[in-house]
This record gives structure tokens, C-alpha cells and sequence, in this order.
């Protein structure tokens, strides 16, 4: 890890890093608010009170797009804009770029909560945003890009740290995606159709689906990983030959695992099986990196004990090694033919988006305000424990209960009885989940009061320094 002693904060563009970090907590409660409707909307329907924009349908993307492009995407903007200026040692290229990204990425998030509960939709998951509003972004990503890499490219370091090389691909990688998977016609100002059709269409689709998991829940936050897990233990990367080894292995392998997402469907066999191998293969370096992380706390394990900050950054790790063992699991085309379009998918995905997108972010977080607006401490490391305590164990209810109900589900659907007919009825298969979404809106509960004690901790923290900002500048 590099030494930015010599550094101080007051050379950095802080700005901007300031208000990407409060909006990350802002679209982090109403994205999970939204969450914890929808988890009750499944229990009890009528919370949709006959109202078209609060039902089920509108709110689900709604829900998808606030916690990964408005809560993740906000955490990623903030942390890559800080750990590029400190580990390259120079202010942010084009600083009124930069701030234009802050305020375009803010209108892109209220457009999409306005679009999505009218009913305006490609109908692409996670790519749901009509044409308007997809241009918006294609010209904020860029505009990013320009600024990160302008950043790079005026360095005052002599090599590029490992964090910046991730969060360069995402970057990359994101705007590649976007552009091609929205391409389409549009017919009015709502309304567009895609480019691409059939088979074609679902192929882009995922490509563009799991390649967003790839580059924006994972390469992204994996460089947030490499920053602040060694900055907050105090420790040195644990080896940055393997940091290398995991960056190319886990570029060169997500792209091709797509179709993963489209077994036992009209695309072609042999693309089906690829994604799988892929799949299977891209276990190895998810571990590698995990493990990188990890032992990044040899030497200084005994620091998890009192510090809860290192904790979240920590057993989110040990929920990306969760999840990136599951992946691969479920991406074998047997154990697929049970655990597609079941809750264990949604088990898969949470135990990723809250056990490691989250509480990375959240951890990150907690290590980057007092930095930028306090004496280097959070206003209460209790209420910070407090937080972890909440968060895990609403994770754990979220994902186990999703694993018992998506398990239970895929065996109800295919029971079948001596003479050919099935066991069960889809409705009895339903009846039987609903105690486990009932599990599954207390995990979320658990998890959306962490966020509001957080929101509570950063104000007063952010309180507690108005008047001394210039002082605090140094981490
Ligand atoms: C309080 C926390 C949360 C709750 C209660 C919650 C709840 C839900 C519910 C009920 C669904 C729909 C499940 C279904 O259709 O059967 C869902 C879907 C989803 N959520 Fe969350 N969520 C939370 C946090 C998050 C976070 C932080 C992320 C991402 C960073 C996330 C990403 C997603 C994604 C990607 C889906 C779609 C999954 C799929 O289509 O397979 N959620 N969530
Ligand atoms: C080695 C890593 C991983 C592999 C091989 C993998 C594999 C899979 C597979 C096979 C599915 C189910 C597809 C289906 O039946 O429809 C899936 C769904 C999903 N995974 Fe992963 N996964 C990995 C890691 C992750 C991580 C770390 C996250 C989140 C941060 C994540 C987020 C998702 C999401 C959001 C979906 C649901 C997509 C949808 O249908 O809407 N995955 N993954």
C-alpha cells in the first residue's frame, strides 16, 4: 500500500466526495424502504392500495435501480473519486466535469423515480430506463471517465495502485455495456423498442445483466475493497502480485459467463454450457481476491475485536466468498434446473447486494466521512456496532429464509405423483413461502434501521465539524 503521509487532504477535491458519501446514504434508505414495501407487498397485496404506481411491478425495478445505480453507484463515485486523488497524489482532473456528474447522476436518479413507478420501461431487467434517459447517462459515464482517467493520467506517482485499476474497468466497462445493450428505436418520447430481437435480444440482455453484477457490484467495490480494507486495518495489501493475478483473471472470465442466465432456453446449447464453465471457473479468482482481503488482517486480527468499521469490511468479504461460491453452484445447469425462478435466486442475489455491496460500502463509508467532515472519528462508534449488528443478522434472516422457501419451491414444483400429474398446485407452493417472506421483510427491517442509525451517526458527525472543516482536511 502507498504512503500518502506526506499528502494533505487540502490539495484533494473533497467536494465532490462529500456529496456522493451523503447521497449514498440518502438512496440507500429510500432504495431499501422501497425494498422492505415491495418484501411486505408479497406478504399482504393490498399495501399496493389499488394505486397503479405504488403496485408490485413499478416498484420492484424501482427498488432494483435505487439501491444499485442510485445507493451502489453513489458509494462508487465517491470512493473512486477519493481513492484516485490519494493514491495518485493530485487534485481531480476537470473539477466542473467532476461536479457535473454529481448533479447529472442526481436528475438521472429522479427521472428514473419518476419514469419507473408511471409505468415508462424497456422492460430490460436493470436496464428498465427509456431512451431519454439512457442518453443522460451514456453522457455523465463518459464525462466520468474523462475525469477518472484524466486524474490518472496527471499523476504524480510513478505506478497506478490496484484499486484504481478496478475501478478504471468498471468505468470502462459499464459505459460498453450501457451502449450497447440500450440501443434502440425510439417511437415517441416514452416509448422505444430494442434493436435487437429473440434470442439475439436475450443474449445482449445478460451479457449486459451479468456483466453489471461483474463490473458494477463486484470489480467496483472490489476496488473500494483494496483501498479501505488495508487503510482501516493499517496493514499492507496481503499480496499485491495476487491483486494483479485476481484483476486480469476476474476481467478475462466475467464477460463470458452470461448465458448462465438463460439456460434450458431457445439459446444456442453450446453457449449455454460455455457460461457454465466460465462460471465454474470464475470461482478461482473471486476466492483469490477474497482471500487477498482477507489476509490482509494477518498481523492484526485482534483489531476486529474493538473495531466495528473493520468488522463491516470484513464480513463482507466473507460474503462475497458466500456469494461467489453460490454463483458458480447455481450456474451448473442441474442445480439451475432447480433453483431458477425460485427464491433461492433472490437468497443468491441479496447475500451479494446486502452481505457485500452494502456492507463494503457502508464499511468504506464509515472510514471516509470522519475523513472528510470530522476529527477522524465517526460521532459514536457505538451506534456503529450497533449498525453491524443489525445489518448482519438482517442479512442472515434475508438469505437464509430465501434459501429454505427457494429450496422448498423448486422441490414442490417438480413433485410428481405415481401417475404423471404434479403433487402440487402452484398456489399451495405459494402458501407455504409465506412464512419465509416474513422472515425476509424482519431481515429487512433489521437492515433498513442500520441505514437510519447510520443517517443518524453521519449527521451528527457531519454536525459536530461544520465549524472546523478547513482544520480536518488530513486523514
Ligand atoms: C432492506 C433491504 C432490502 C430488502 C428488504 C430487499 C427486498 C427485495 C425484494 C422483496 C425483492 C423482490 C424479490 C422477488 O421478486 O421475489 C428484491 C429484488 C432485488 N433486490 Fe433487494 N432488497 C433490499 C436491499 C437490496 C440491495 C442493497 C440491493 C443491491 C445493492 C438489492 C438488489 C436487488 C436486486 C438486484 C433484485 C432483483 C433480483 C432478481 O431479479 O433476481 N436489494 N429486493
Ligand atoms: C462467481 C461469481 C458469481 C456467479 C458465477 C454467479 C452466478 C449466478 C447465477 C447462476 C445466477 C442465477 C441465474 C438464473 O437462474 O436466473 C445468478 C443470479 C444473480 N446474481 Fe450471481 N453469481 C456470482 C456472484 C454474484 C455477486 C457477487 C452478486 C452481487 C453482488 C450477484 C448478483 C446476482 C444477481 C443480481 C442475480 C439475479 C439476476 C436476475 O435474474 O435478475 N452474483 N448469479
Amino acid at each position: 500500500m502507498m504512503n500518502h503521509s506526506q499528502s494533505t487532504g487540502a490539495d484533494y477535491n473533497y467536494t465532490i466526495v462529500r456529496q456522493f458519501a451523503l447521497t449514498t446514504v440518502l438512496w440507500g434508505i429510500v432504495g431499501m424502504s422501497v425494498g422492505v414495501l415491495i418484501a411486505a407487498q408479497l406478504i399482504w397485496p393490498q399495501l399496493n392500495f389499488e394505486t397503479p404506481w405504488l403496485t408490485y411491478s413499478r416498484l420492484r425495478p424501482l427498488h432494483t435501480n435505487a439501491v444499485i445505480f442510485a445507493f451502489g453507484t453513489s458509494a462508487l463515485f465517491a470512493t473512486s473519486y477519493y481513492v484516485v486523488q490519494r493514491t495518485c497524489q493530485v487534485r481531480l482532473f476537470a473539477p466542473k466535469l467532476a461536479a457535473f456528474t454529481f448533479w447529472g447522476w442526481q436528475a438521472v436518479i429522479i427521472a428514473a423515480a419518476i419514469t419507473l413507478p408511471m409505468g415508462f420501461t424497456q422492460g430490460k431487467e436493470y436496464a428498465e430506463l427509456e431512451w431519454p434517459i439512457d442518453i443522460a447517462i451514456t453522457i455523465i459515464w463518459v464525462s466520468y471517465a474523462i475525469v477518472f482517467f484524466g486524474t490518472i493520467a496527471k499523476r504524480t506517482t510513478s505506478h497506478i495502485y490496484v484499486a484504481n485499476w478496478f475501478f478504471g474497468a468498471f468505468i470502462i466497462t459499464v459505459a460498453v455495456l450501457h451502449i450497447v445493450n440500450s440501443m434502440a428505436v425510439p417511437v415517441s418520447l416514452f416509448k422505444s423498442y430494442s434493436l435487437y430481437s429473440g434470442a439475439v435480444d436475450a443474449m445482449v440482455q445478460w451479457w449486459y445483466g451479468h456483466n453489471a453484477v461483474g463490473f458494477l457490484l463486484t470489480a467496483g467495490f472490489l476496488g473500494m475493497m483494496y483501498y479501505f480494507v488495508p487503510k482501516q486495518a493499517g496493514r499492507p495489501v496481503y499480496s499485491y502480485r495476487l491483486s494483479i493475478v485476481h484483476f486480469w483473471a476476474l476481467i478475462a472470465l466475467y464477460i463470458w459467463a452470461g448465458p448462465h442466465h438463460l439456460h434450458y432456453t431457445a439459446l444456442p446449447d453450446w453457449t449455454q454450457s460455455l457460461g457454465m464453465v466460465m462460471s465454474l471457473i470464475l470461482f478461482a479468482p473471486s476466492w483469490g481476491g477474497m482471500i487477498n482481503g482477507i489476509m490482509t488482517l494477518s498481523g492484526a486480527w485482534h483489531k476486529l475485536r474493538t473495531d466495528p468499521v473493520l468488522r463491516f469490511l470484513v464480513v463482507s468479504l466473507s460474503f462475497y466468498g458466500m456469494s461467489t461460491f453460490e454463483g458458480p453452484m447455481m450456474a451448473i445447469k442441474t442445480v439451475n434446473a432447480l433453483s431458477h425462478y425460485t427464491d433461492w435466486t433472490i437468497g443468491h442475489v441479496h447475500s451479494g447486494a446486502l452481505g457485500w455491496v452494502a456492507m463494503v460500502s457502508i464499511g468504506s463509508l464509515y472510514h471516509l466521512i470522519p475523513v472528510l467532515f470530522g476529527h477522524g472519528r465517526m460521532y459514536s462508534m457505538k451506534l456503529i456496532n450497533v449498525h453491524f449488528w443489525l445489518a448482519t443478522i438482517g442479512t442472515v434472516l434475508y438469505i437464509v429464509s430465501m434459501w429454505i422457501s427457494g429450496v422448498m419451491q423448486g422441490l414442490m414444483w417438480r413433485a410428481v405423483n405415481a401417475d404423471g400429474t404434479l403433487t402440487y398446485s402452484f398456489v399451495e407452493s405459494l402458501e407455504a413461502s409465506y412464512p419465509f417472506y416474513f422472515v425476509r421483510f424482519i431481515g429487512g427491517c433489521f437492515f433498513l434501521t442500520g441505514m437510519f442509525i447510520m443517517a443518524y451517526n453521519v449527521i451528527r458527525t457531519v454536525r459536530a465539524s461544520k465549524d472546523s472543516l478547513p482544520a480536518i482536511a488530513e486523514a
